[in-house]
């Protein structure tokens, strides 16, 4: 295992060694993420390690699924961190183009997500998931994966790359990965390095109130509104908090569930926490089945 991954930057270059592997017959396992690598992206390049000849991890702080009052500037970054942490997982390539070489002048063209992208943080962040999966389609294009690997922690995201790689039929073979929480249940985001440490402490009431519900859900609980008021309840007990939602939906059509839930569920929520002009938004599910 090398030191650091090569690093390419030019979509074009990218390219060019994806056409090279392909006529060596060589597997690709790809990992998208806009860096600032944590636990949770490492276990990704870990899984892809074991799926493919060259894992591929694309860095790319993505301008089009960010919204104009969210965080695209100040969102975190450490090329050199992340570098040495990728290398460490086994990452052969990093991809880290410039916002310039993916949205040229002129740039027009979106692709556009069914129903699966409405609800949840697809209400929440209008126009969010059309820029993720405009963004998902230039890079399976450019590194021409055979698989490539997504986690659960953003369990909508998961569900609607894998319906657009089918819809396309981009051959690109899509897996979701668990979710990697930190010790104490915290889900891994790049983000939770925006909390001041108070909030850092309370932000495990989010976790907190998952957990309940899914201890509800193993001792038999199988009543909608019940399983959603046993994490609310814990949610609402942490008044740093500010739900933006927290729904009960079907796993694989995210439809809304309500009455006796008798197929495999997620228990989504998002919520607000820190200064109310500059709130962190963090997210968290737990699949219950
Ligand atoms: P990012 O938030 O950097 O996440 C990259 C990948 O890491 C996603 O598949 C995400 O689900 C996964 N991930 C993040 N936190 C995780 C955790 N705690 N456990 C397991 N997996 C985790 O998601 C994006 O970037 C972007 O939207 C992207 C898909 C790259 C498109 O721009």
């Amino acid at each position: 295992m090398s030191a650091t991954p090569e690093v390419i930057d030019d979509p074009r270059a990218m390219r060019a060694r994806a056409l090279a592997w392909k006529r060596e017959g060589r597997r690709v396992a790809f990992v998208p993420t806009m860096g600032y690598l944590h636990e949770g992206h490492l276990s990704l390049l870990r899984e892809a390690r074991t799926r493919g000849d060259v894992v591929v991890l694309s860095i790319f702080v993505n301008p089009t699924q960010f919204g104009p009052k969210e965080d695209l500037s100040r969102y975190p970054r450490d090329l050199a961190g992340d570098l040495a942490k990728a290398a460490s997982a086994g990452c052969d390539v990093a991809f880290v183009p410039s916002a310039e070489a993916m949205y040229p002048p002129g740039f027009q063209t979106y692709v556009e997500p069914g129903p699966l992208a409405t609800g949840l943080c697809g209400d929440r962040r209008p126009g969010h998931f059309r820029g993720v999966v405009t963004v998902v389609a230039k890079l399976f294009s450019l590194v021409l994966p055979d698989v490539a690997l997504f986690g659960e922690k953003d369990y909508q995201q998961l569900r609607v790359i894998a319906r657009m790689a089918r819809d396309l039929d981009l051959g690109v073979e899509v897996v979701g990965c668990p979710l990697v929480r930190e010790p104490d249940g915290l889900a891994m985001s790049s983000r939770n390095a925006y909390l001041a440490p108070d909030d850092r402490g309370r932000a495990v009431a989010l976790s907190r109130g998952l957990f309940a519900a899914r201890d509800a859900f193993a001792a038999g609980e199988r009543d909608a509104a019940a399983l959603v008021a046993r994490a609310r309840a814990v949610i609402d007990a942490e008044p740093a908090f500010r739900l933006d939602y927290l729904e009960l939906r079907d796993a694989e059509e995210l439809t809304p569930v309500g009455g006796a839930v008798t197929r495999p569920v997620v228990l989504a929520v998002a919520a607000f926490i820190g200064p109310t002009e500059r709130p962190t938004r963090l997210i968290d599910n737990v699949v219950l089945r």
